[in-house]
């Protein structure tokens, strides 16, 4: 499962961009802002360099939140709507059947303390409660009339990051053209404790938390991409690699282990992921999905990792346009040991 969030403000926070790569100590003040139900007409900023806090929101106006949470969830295409502070729980039911619910809320209040945030979406009874230290996320939701109520505790495993490095200031966002990205959560135990639509959906499993954001249309820049995490014996590990519009390659990868970050680069050649057996590469929205992806990471003086992922099932696609799958993942650095493990990723090929 995931819990997602893509958040649209821009907080001016000043701090001093020193002491980056230390943790932030608990007492750091922490700062508010309320975001109205309604979009916002005129220029939106994206903030796309880090200055101090990650998980603060990054553009100056708000368009939607996603919260997943399930161990085969997804994203879906937001249905049309006014409302631009929205919660969403998409959940694959034991007995298979897809539970997906939208929840409007009357405004959004995030609160930002050290890298960490926390947001109560008013009317909805769903709200989320980060640490200082990006260390344990909690979300709470109570609404039995929208068929949901329930728990999710996720406790990190890996540092949180952003696409070319650790959470410091001055450290790019972008992760693709135009579309900013913070990974606070790589890796977490999470323990999931829902109802939905009456049903016990209760499990402890692997959880992830990022967010991303964009001041332009996700398709205007995007061709195709390529996205996934997983756990790979005690590696964490988290891929982008996207087509731009422009025929350029962006990567992004991620590597920790116990709690250490061996890599996060998004230099050209720190990793290459394509799609398995005859599938091909660059994916067209008219070629047929891969079974699968083959992943080779550059991990510097430890050498490289080569990671084959396998699709188990579908949790959400759209259209031939987007799919993403959980699956099973074997690897090894160096052709070394063999580890195996579990994955959520996804593929986005949006033109002919
Ligand atoms: C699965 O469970 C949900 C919730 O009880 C129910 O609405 C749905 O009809 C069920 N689907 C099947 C295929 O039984
Ligand atoms: C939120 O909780 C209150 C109090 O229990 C309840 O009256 C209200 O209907 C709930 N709202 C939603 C969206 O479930
Ligand atoms: C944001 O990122 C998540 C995965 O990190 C992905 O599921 C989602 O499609 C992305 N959305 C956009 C608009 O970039």
């Amino acid at each position: 499962m995931k819990f997602l969030l893509i958040i649209y403000i821009l907080l001016g926070l000043n701090c001093s961009s020193s002491n980056a790569l230390v943790r932030p100590r608990s007492g750091t003040a922490s700062k508010s802002r309320t975001i109205p139900p309604t979009a916002v007409t005129g220029d939106v900023t994206a903030n796309f360099e880090s200055e101090c806090s990650l998980d603060r929101p990054q553009l100056s106006a708000v368009n939607v939140i996603v919260f997943y949470t399930a161990s085969s969830s997804g994203f879906t295409f937001l249905p049309p709507s006014p409302d631009i502070t929205l919660f969403q729980l998409h959940s694959l039911l034991p007995n298979g059947t897809v539970f997906d619910v939208f929840i409007p809320a009357e405004e959004a209040v995030i609160t930002t303390v050290g890298e960490g945030s926390s947001g109560d979406f008013k009317g909805t009874n769903a709200s989320w409660t980060g640490s200082y230290d990006l260390q344990h996320y909690k979300i709470e939701v109570n609404s039995p009339a929208n068929g949901v109520v329930g728990t999710f505790n996720l406790r990190s495993l890996a540092p949180g990051h952003y696409p070319c490095g650790p959470v410091r200031s001055g450290e790019s966002m972008m992760v693709a053209p135009e579309i900013g990205w913070a990974n606070a959560v790589p890796d977490g135990d999470a323990d999931v404790d829902f109802t939905l639509a009456g049903v016990k959906v209760a499990f402890k499993g692997v959880g992830y938390h990022d967010k991303n954001w964009s001041d332009q249309v996700f398709t205007n820049n995007v061709a195709s991409w390529y996205w996934g995490h997983g756990r790979l014996g005690h590696y964490s590990i988290v891929w982008f690699d996207t087509l731009g519009t422009d025929g350029k390659e962006y990567v992004s990868s991620f590597v920790s282990k116990h709690d250490k970050i061996i890599v996060s680069s998004c230099d050209a050649g720190s990793i290459k992921v394509r799609p398995s057996g005859s599938s091909p590469y660059p994916p067209k929205i008219s070629t047929p999905n891969p079974s699968g992806f083959m992943i080779e990471i550059d991990l510097g003086e430890e050498g490289v990792m080569n990671v084959e992922v396998t699709a188990e099932a579908i949790s959400t696609a759209a259209d031939g346009l987007y799919t993403e799958w959980v699956g099973t993942m074997t690897g090894s650095v160096n052709g070394g040991e063999k580890m195996t493990g579990v994955a959520s990723f996804e593929m986005f090929k949006l033109t002919n």
